[in-house]
């Protein structure tokens, strides 16, 4: 009975504090300064436990083929990287100042298994600057970007390149 009292009290303080920082407005939300890093770690614990739960139940297809990549870089290519840097490529400084700043797109995707970037790419991130696709792509296109995300760890800056140039000489038919 004790141990259960002290847990209640111990709960009721740790509410009464939260509760006493949030409606202080101590706490700083300022861009120019990241979490603190306790309240990241544990911001990205729940925002990468959310992902897997959500995105358990969806079915991979097959995945890969070249002209699929080459589908998906063109969306990349104008859709992600306003915001994600890929192999180093430089940003515009408006968006190093996104706070948590978006990662490069080469250093996350092994992180994340095909069914979950396509789920962060469908529904987006709230709270971060990551938006949602899915209101606005279908499914076969955001498959299209997901092959091409997986390919790019193993991609060389050269391959990199010939990809963007071939997309130039399709003519970037203005699809994002
Ligand atoms: C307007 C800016 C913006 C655009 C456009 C954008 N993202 Fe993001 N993205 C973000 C931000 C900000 C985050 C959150 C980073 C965090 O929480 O650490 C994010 C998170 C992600 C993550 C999870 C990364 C991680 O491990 O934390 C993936 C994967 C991702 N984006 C892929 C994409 C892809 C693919 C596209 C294009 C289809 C895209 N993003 C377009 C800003 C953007």
């Amino acid at each position: 009975m004790r141990v259960m009292a002290g847990f209640v009290a111990a709960g009721l303080a740790a509410l009464i504090v939260t509760a006493a920082v949030t409606l202080s407005g101590v706490y700083d939300v300022a861009a120019t300064k990241p979490h603190f890093a306790i309240i990241r770690w544990w911001l990205e614990l729940g925002m990468r436990r959310s992902v897997q739960f959500h995105a358990a139940s969806i079915a991979v297809p097959r995945l890969g083929d070249p002209a699929q990549v080459t589908r998906g870089f063109r969306h990349v290519q104008t859709g992600c990287l306003i915001c994600h840097s890929a192999r180093g490529l430089p940003l515009s400084p408006t968006v190093w100042r996104l706070q948590p700043a978006a990662p490069d797109l080469a250093e996350t995707a092994p992180t994340w298994a095909p069914n979950e970037l396509f789920w962060i790419v469908k529904h987006g991130i709230k709270m971060t600057g990551m938006p949602a696709f899915g209101p606005t792509h279908d499914d076969q296109t955001l498959w299209n970007i997901v092959a091409f995300v997986r390919q790019l760890p193993n991609m060389t800056a050269d391959q990199y390149q010939r990809f963007a140039d071939e997309g130039r000489a399709a003519g970037n038919e203005h699809e994002h």
